[in-house]
């Protein structure tokens, strides 16, 4: 059991990672309810599966449970998911000192996050991730969000939550590919700033995605640890330092765009890719070494992930790649952020990334 806090000035709080801890959900979360009763969002595949013992276990603390349950997948992270939403809490007749809890991954808790941001001018909302994605990350940092017609994740807020309750045996459920994608989000951490941790994927990657409950406890703790200290730092991504967490992503973006956001590639399966293009193009730039962008690539191979153009399925050029990462939101002033690495467990952000170098490398990158 671990539990680790996200120090912010005013709107700090705990995160519990604990095989198990859903037996005891009800005193996890008491401390957190008022008016004895909670509001459960959550999506069809989860609550086939957890819906029903996660609402007796709080009935039999005497809390009154209603629970709305929105459709799988990413179509219920809209305009129209939060309308209906809203409109169910409003006739349930939440109140502002009411609490919501996002049980799902990070679709749900993304809406349900938003949502509490602006019922009745906000609400308080409590995160129990269901997905290893949402556990390592959508779940800490506070950034929810809709998407809308221009682009995924536009419309949001920063918006933290009171509590976020992490049981990797909730995991047990999760089809094998969602658990990989997820998994590519660790990596992602030991190769941010933790070479160590980059050597335990090496070593127990594959334990991890067997579902061992020590190894997904460990991988979890390390990663919720970086993300928090990263977000403690950094809370609304003014300064730099949080956009480290975008380790993969512009490069992700592209191919994710290339691919329609379809199932051909899901995002994890992007960031695993784009984190490997990322080191060789660090290694193009003198950054970093071969043999370090190659161990990239051999992890990522290990537990077949993509890591590279070719194993992700995309045959586009560099030009048209070039193009989707021109429409990406993290684009300020004319800039995209490129993080690269001067190592394994040394990302930085590169101020000076020619977009026409990228496009040459793209053209002759695997
Ligand atoms: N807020 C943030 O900081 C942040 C960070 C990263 C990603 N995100 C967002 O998170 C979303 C992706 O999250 P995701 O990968 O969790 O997607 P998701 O919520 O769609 O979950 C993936 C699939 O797994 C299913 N599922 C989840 N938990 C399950 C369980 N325990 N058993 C069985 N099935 C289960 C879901 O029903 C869904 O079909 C995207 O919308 C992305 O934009 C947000
Ligand atoms: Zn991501």
């Amino acid at each position: 059991m671990s539990k680790i806090s996200v120090d912010l000035a005013g709107n700090g709080y705990d995160i519990l990672v604990e095989a198990g801890a859903l037996e005891h959900v009800a005193t996890h979360i008491m401390p957190f309810v008022s008016n004895k009763r909670v509001f459960i969002i959550t999506d069809k595949n989860v609550a086939d599966r957890w819906l029903l013992p996660i609402t007796a276990k709080l009935k039999k603390s005497g809390l009154a449970i209603s629970s709305h349950i929105v459709a799988a997948g990413e179509r219920s992270k809209s305009w129209a998911g939060l309308e209906q939403l809203t409109d169910w809490l409003l006739d349930q007749g939440a109140e502002r000192s009411d609490i919501l809890i996002a049980l799902g991954g990070g679709v749900i808790g993304d809406l349900t996050g938003f949502a509490a941001s602006i019922l009745k001018r906000g609400c308080q909302f409590i995160q129990i991730p269901t997905s290893l994605l949402a556990q390592v990350d959508s779940s800490v940092g506070g950034k929810t969000a809709i998407n809308s017609r221009a682009g995924k994740n536009l419309i949001g807020r920063f918006n933290q939550p009171k509590y976020v309750l992490i049981d990797p045996l909730v995991l047990n459920s999760l089809p094998d590919r969602e658990l990989r994608a997820g998994y590519a989000e660790v990596v992602k951490y030991g190769l941010i700033n933790n070479p160590l941790f980059f050597e335990w994927c090496e070593q127990h990657g594959a334990n991890l995605l067997r579902r061992d409950p020590d190894a997904l406890s460990y991988a979890i703790t390390q990663s919720v640890q970086t993300k928090a200290s990263i977000v403690a730092e950094d809370e609304k991504e003014l300064s730099g330092r949080r956009a480290l967490l975008n380790l993969g992503h512009t490069f992700g973006h592209a191919l994710e765009a290339e691919t329609g956001y379809s199932s051909a590639l899901v995002h994890g399966e992007a960031v695993a890719a784009g984190m490997a293009l990322a080191y060789h193009y660090s290694v193009r730039r003198g950054h970093c070494t071969d043999a370090e962008a190659q161990r990239v690539t051999a992890h990522l191979d290990s537990v077949n992930l993509p890591h590279g153009l070719e194993s992700a399925g995309v045959k586009a050029s560099g030009e048209t790649l070039i193009q989707h990462m021109l429409h990406d939101k993290k684009m300020t002033g004319g800039n995209l952020p490129f993080l690269l690495a001067n190592g394994i467990g040394q990302t930085f952000l590169a101020p000076d990334v020619d977009l026409n170098d990228i496009a040459a490398f793209l053209d002759i990158a695997a």
